[in-house]
């Protein structure tokens, strides 16, 4: 196919017959958010390379293997974010929002970037929903966070396809003690690792644990688990952590092998994850990353946030054959014949969409019959046909497309009135009906 008319690999169309799915799902998470609390953050699709770099961590695979940086025409290194929590840190301190009381608790709705190899669930372009809270460590902002995440997946009915797996990763202090045990284990498998986890054993051996190399991960399956090595005071604000969870009713399994791919996080991380869609499995990750805001130049602040991709998301629901709401249709359509009619179509079209209707006329030149078609096609639920008769009797007949009842309706004043209490009626009986 012609390199004019062929999208760029890894990203996808959202077309018309499918927004509406985005929009709905968008739409609960966006209550969701709004219903714990969280206001909406726009960030810039890029930042400085440096920023990713030391949020997300110069050993991660995202900033070895899968940044989009360029440099400008002025010289700068400027990077497609590959995620929100970094843009959303740097908004935070740069606009002091910390002064706005504490916590701060935002949420977004991006498109992210990382050249990854492309397959299901996995592309270039994404969608992103996250919600990020900066200014506790208490463990509530930690079960509350995973309560909103696990509230969007319930609502959607995906109670039961999409699990929660939780762990600890400790502190700065544990970590080092974990660090030193990877160092050794992996250190013991020298030969087999991969260059990029050869260069990683010394400066970040963690970063193993989430190789994506089949040989590496089968090394990584016998090696020393993270909760075996964390402190008390980590220990046991897992322990809290766990014991809102049960509070709230929240099901979980401990898995001690949940490292996450990115470096900023500490202590509580976790995933909801899912078997139906096949290898990218993992629909939301998140967790705790208290060193990140003074990593980037502001004061200790304890912070936390998930994000889960849209387009897995929607593969669940395409898996689990979740009905959405259907598609929104058109609610009157009026065909018009003539440049009398079509003034009067015109007119009333636009005191119909004034009251809110989504209502539609010609605009090709199309003889009538061709109009009424297209108003079959669109799925209207009601059509007026307007000829030079209806106009010099000042009438027209409205025609309920489904059941092909008529209704006369006056042309000349009162047209919007009488349709806006037939349209009430007919909707509560249908309603009725399908109650
Ligand atoms: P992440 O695990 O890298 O975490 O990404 C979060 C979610 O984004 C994944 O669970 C997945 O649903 C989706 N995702 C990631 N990469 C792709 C891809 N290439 N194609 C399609 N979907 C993808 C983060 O990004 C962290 N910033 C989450 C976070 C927020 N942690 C704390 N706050």
């Amino acid at each position: 196919m012609a390199v004019l008319t062929r999208k760029v690999k890894g990203a996808e169309d959202i077309l018309p017959r499918d927004s509406y799915k985005w929009q709905f799902v968008e739409d609960i998470m966006r209550k969701e958010a709004e219903c714990h609390g969280y206001k909406e953050i726009r960030t810039p699709v890029f930042e400085h390379t440096v920023l990713f770099n030391r949020s997300v961590g110069e050993t991660t695979d995202v900033v070895q293997k899968e940044m989009y940086t360029f440099d400008t025409k002025g010289g700068e290194s400027i990077t497609l974010r590959p995620e929100g929590t970094a843009g959303a840190a740097r908004a935070y301190l740069e606009h002091a929002l910390y002064n706005d009381g504490l916590p701060v608790k935002v949420y977004y709705m991006l498109t992210c970037y990382r050249y990854e190899k492309a397959q299901a669930g996995r592309q270039r372009e994404f969608h992103q929903f996250g919600m990020e809270a900066y200014g506790s460590a208490d463990a509530r902002a930690d079960a509350e966070m995973i309560c909103a995440a696990s509230s969007i997946f319930e609502r959607l009915g995906l109670k039961e396809k999409i699990k929660l797996e939780i762990n600890s990763i400790g502190c700065p202090t544990c970590r080092k003690k974990y660090s030193d045990a990877l160092k050794t284990y992996f250190g013991e498998h020298k030969e087999s690792l991969c260059d990029t986890c050869l260069s990683r054993l010394d400066r970040n051996p963690m970063r193993i644990l989430d190789c994506k190399s089949e040989i590496c991960k089968g090394i990584a399956q016998n090696a020393p688990t993270v909760l075996d090595y964390i402190c008390e005071d980590c220990a046991a604000h897992f322990e809290q952590v766990k014991g809102y969870l049960d509070c709230a009713g929240i099901e979980y399994t401990v898995n001690p092998t949940i490292v996450r791919g990115l470096d900023y996080y500490t202590r509580t991380v976790f995933e909801f994850v899912t078997d139906c869609i096949g290898a990218q499995g993992t629909v939301c990750g998140g967790g705790r990353y208290d060193g990140l805001i003074e990593e980037l130049g502001g004061q200790p602040t304890p912070s936390l946030g998930f994000a889960m991709g849209l387009e897995r998301l929607l593969m669940v629901l395409r898996a689990n054959g979740t009905e959405l709401p259907g598609e929104p249709v058109c609610d009157i359509y009026i065909a018009a014949l003539g440049d009398a009619a079509n003034k009067k179509a015109f007119t009333l079209i636009q005191e119909l969409r004034s009251a809110s209707f989504r209502a539609d006329g010609d605009l090709v030149g199309r003889g009538l019959r061709a109009q009424m078609k297209y108003a079959n096609k669109i799925g209207a639920k009601y059509s007026v046909v307007i000829g030079d008769d209806d106009l010099s009797a000042n009438k027209a007949m409205l025609k309920n497309m489904e059941s092909g009842e008529q209704t006369e309706m006056p042309l000349d004043g009162g047209f919007l009135e009488k349709f806006i209490s037939l349209y009430v009626e007919n909707e509560q009986k249908r309603m009725i009906a399908e109650s």
